[in-house]
């Protein structure tokens, strides 16, 4: 047993939890995920796993993205991207609903199915329905020659390396890093995407795991933070545009393993709900970094901070106005917004984190959760 115990701690890379060390191996699983694919000197993209689908990927009438968990969340920031730099229309579908309802699906369709494992019973069963109909499919997978890379046409793998923590933490990242790669190729085979922005971008993608890197170092300070909060009963999480689906996810990493229910919710659409919660005893965590949402969002933090509610900000560096406005700020290196949330989630993950253990929860193993959910 005493071995066992040894056997964990190597593992688990003198971290104490596979949750922590996998979220500190972030810029690594990053930057593998772009590696090889991402020139920005020369200004080149290759996705070997899409060549032959490029083209089809051009024409698409629409991209429906399935996906279940955290996963999902990936697909709907990819939404953001792929309208945005590819100007094809995109769903994003949870994969139990999509499998379902009997979905209008077929020819000019593509389907790109995102999922960690590869293994999830609805997602797999969505794309085999879609397939069937005569959709493309597409997998963005982390386990090489899992089902859902094998019933893909064709794909581009996340290289994120084994994920244990049920959680998921450092799959999502890397699949943000390779979605943008995906939207970006497809914008400029379809020339929807200026040659500045397009090299822009790369550039940006470049830096990020850098960027990542800096943003780790605000774990003790998010780990005070995570003290001052975790006796909390609910959290509220609010972002808006690329950001709108890290603050779900940062509520789901909350909800998974500190047993705090959270929300989150699209920054602008709190006041037709969610406002009504708002006390001097619920923090709200805001997803805040610079970009074209940035000043509606300074006035959303109004709103809370109106009805007493306690405010937690992730910012960009720089910003001047924020940290006169929250009562915790948590400041993260600037980045563009198509790239930014592959940054502002780090700081969440801490969060949910640190809130788990000081609860003294098992945050490897969370009550009721499966890693890999291969039953419907
Ligand atoms: C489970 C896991 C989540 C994961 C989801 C989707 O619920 O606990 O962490 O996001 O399944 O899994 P997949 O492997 O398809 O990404």
């Amino acid at each position: 047993q005493k071995l066992d115990v040894e056997l964990a701690a190597i593992e688990k890379g003198g971290y104490d939890h596979f949750m922590l060390k996998e979220i500190f191996e972030q810029p690594q699983t990053i930057f593998d995920s772009l590696r090889g694919r991402l020139d920005a000197k020369a200004g080149k993209l290759t996705l070997g796993g899409l060549r032959e689908h490029t083209d089809l990927l051009k024409e698409a009438n629409r991209i429906i993205i399935v996906a279940c968990g955290t996963s999902w969340h990936a697909g709907l920031v990819a939404e953001y991207m792929i309208e945005e730099l590819c100007r094809i229309p995109v769903e994003v579908e949870y994969a139990s609903e999509f499998r379902y309802r009997n979905p209008v699906v077929g020819k000019g369709d593509v389907i790109i199915a995102v999922s960690q494992s590869g293994e999830t019973a609805d997602t797999l069963v969505a794309m085999e329905s879609a397939k069937e109909k005569g959709a493309i499919i597409l997998g963005v997978c982390n386990v090489v020659g899992s089902s859902i890379a094998r019933l893909s046409h064709a794909g581009v793998y996340t290289h994120a390396g084994p994920e244990i923590g049920v959680a998921s933490t450092k799959a999502f990242t890397a699949q943000l890093a390779v979605l943008a790669l995906i939207g970006l190729k497809v914008a400029v085979e379809k020339g929807t995407i200026t040659e500045q922005r397009f090299q822009h971008l790369l550039d940006e993608l470049e830096d990020v795991s850098d960027k990542v890197a800096i943003a780790l170092e605000l774990n003790e300070q998010v780990k005070k933070i995570a003290d001052k909060y975790k006796d909390a009963r609910d959290f509220l999480y609010l972002g808006r545009g690329y950001n709108f689906p890290v603050a779900l996810e940062g509520a789901l990493k909350l909800k998974e393993i500190s047993y705090i229910h959270a929300e989150g919710y699209p920054a602008a659409e709190m006041k037709h709900g969610p406002i009504a919660l708002v006390d001097e005893n619920l923090p709200v965590v805001f997803v805040a970094t610079k970009d074209s949402y940035y000043e509606k969002i300074v006035s959303n933090i109004q709103e809370i901070k109106a009805r007493k509610g306690m405010v937690i900000a992730i910012t960009t560096e720089g910003d001047q106005i924020i940290p006169g406005m929250a009562d915790d700020v948590i400041v993260v290196p600037e980045a563009d917004e198509l790239v930014a949330p592959i940054i502002s989630v780090i700081p969440l993950q801490l969060l949910a984190y640190h809130i788990g253990v000081l609860k003294g929860l098992d945050v490897d193993k969370p009550r009721n959760l499966a890693k890999s959910v291969t039953v419907e």
